[in-house]
């Protein structure tokens, strides 16, 4: 009998029960002899015990389904070795659940902060199997997660929706996208959306080159500038805070979110109208779009034959168009972020979008 404890940690996306399906069916595909103990809400089912059994049916119709259907939630990794409220030790607690139910091995979908904890429970000695999950696509070890193409495409949609109202009113609108402190989804949804300028965290701007910009189109012609900035972008001058003045600086001015920021940057150096719409977390909801239902679906199947062959203490993940395993020791604590340099952005700059971090030649 082969018994799988399977788990979602940290903030949800699209595809993580498309994901579980791949790899149930996969194992399903290879023996009948399975049990399925699904922990409810990611980390916290394991420590409270707190799981249902699950069987293949369990798993049937929910490719398309956004979600996840064991519920997740944050558990920081700096808080897991810190004892709950009653004084429980979490770890311990986890081991405890694991060895109890007698599991051969534990499938984790999560983002970066799960495969910290996953990388210290195979540390603790348990069998663990991750998949990479996120809107973010920050994931180091992985070309890309599973989430992330959905989550551009609800955030180009946005883009897309708001150039004809601001082409209406002749305004400056401003898109705030998810991404957390990495500018991957704005920069593909602000490129798909044709967005005139593109703010990131790994490019820090300069407010009179974006103020620039914007006068430099309105002077060609042009009714409406697009802005696509990312929820961690940050100025040039922020930049050299540390991160305690900076958010201490963002508290003071009582801004929401730097989209806020920025709005109010370019108000003062523009005539223009400035908006600001955020979609927040629309961009982690609903069904996956087809590019994250295969790469699901694949790491899933990928995942059920390391499990079958007794491979633990692997990612899996895509690198190349081609499916593969990488070390969870090697992923834990990394992040992977734009590369300024990367050729995406002189592709993007050549184009004519702004990163406003250079004043455009005349
Ligand atoms: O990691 C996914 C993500 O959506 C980030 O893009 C965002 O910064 C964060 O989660 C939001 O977290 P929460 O759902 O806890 O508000």
């Amino acid at each position: 009998m082969l018994r799988i404890g399977m788990l979602t940690s940290g903030g949800d996306c699209q595809a993580l029960n498309a994901a579980m399906r791949g790899v149930v069916k996969a194992l399903y595909h290879k023996t009948d002899e399975i049990e399925i103990y699904g922990f409810k809400e990611g980390y916290k089912g394991l420590m409270y015990s707190n799981f249902d059994m699950l069987t293949s049916r369990d798993f049937s119709g929910i490719l398309t389904v956004g979600g996840t259907i064991l519920g997740t939630s944050r558990q920081p990794f700096k808080l897991m070795r810190v004892p709950d409220e009653n004084g429980l030790d979490k770890v311990e607690a986890m081991k405890h659940t694991y060895h109890k139910l007698n599991l051969n091995c534990l499938v984790i979908l999560g983002g970066n902060g799960t495969h910290k904890t996953a990388n210290m429970l195979r540390e603790e000695g348990l069998n663990v199997i991750t998949l990479p999950k996120t809107i973010d696509n920050d994931l180091w070890g992985t070309d890309m997660t599973f989430g992330f193409q959905s989550a551009v495409d609800i955030a180009t949609n946005t883009i897309d929706c708001i150039h004809t109202t601001a082409t209406s009113h002749s305004r400056v609108f401003i898109v705030e996208v998810m991404g957390h402190k990495v500018g991957w989804v704005t920069l593909h949804a602000g490129i798909a959306g044709g967005a005139d300028i593109i703010l990131l965290p790994e490019i820090p701007y300069d407010p009179d080159v974006v103020a620039d910009a914007i006068k430099r189109r309105a002077k060609a012609g042009k009714r409406f500038t697009i802005l696509a900035v990312a929820e961690g972008a940050i100025s040039k001058k922020d930049a050299k805070l540390s991160k305690k003045e900076y958010r201490e600086k963002m508290e003071k001015k009582k801004y929401p979110s730097v989209a806020y920021k920025v709005a109010e940057e370019i108000q003062s150096r523009c005539d223009q109208e400035v908006r600001v719409t955020v979609p927040g977390h629309t961009q982690r909801g609903g069904s996956p779009v087809p590019y994250d239902r295969v790469l699901a679906t694949r790491l899933g199947a990928a995942a059920a034959e390391l499990i079958w062959n007794k491979e633990f203490g692997y990612m899996v993940a895509i690198r190349n168009g081609n499916i593969t395993k990488v070390p969870l020791q090697e992923v834990a604590g990394k992040l992977k972020v734009v590369d300024p340099k990367a050729d995406i952005i002189k592709e993007a700059k050549r184009t004519g979008i702004s990163f406003g971090d250079e004043k455009m030649k005349d």
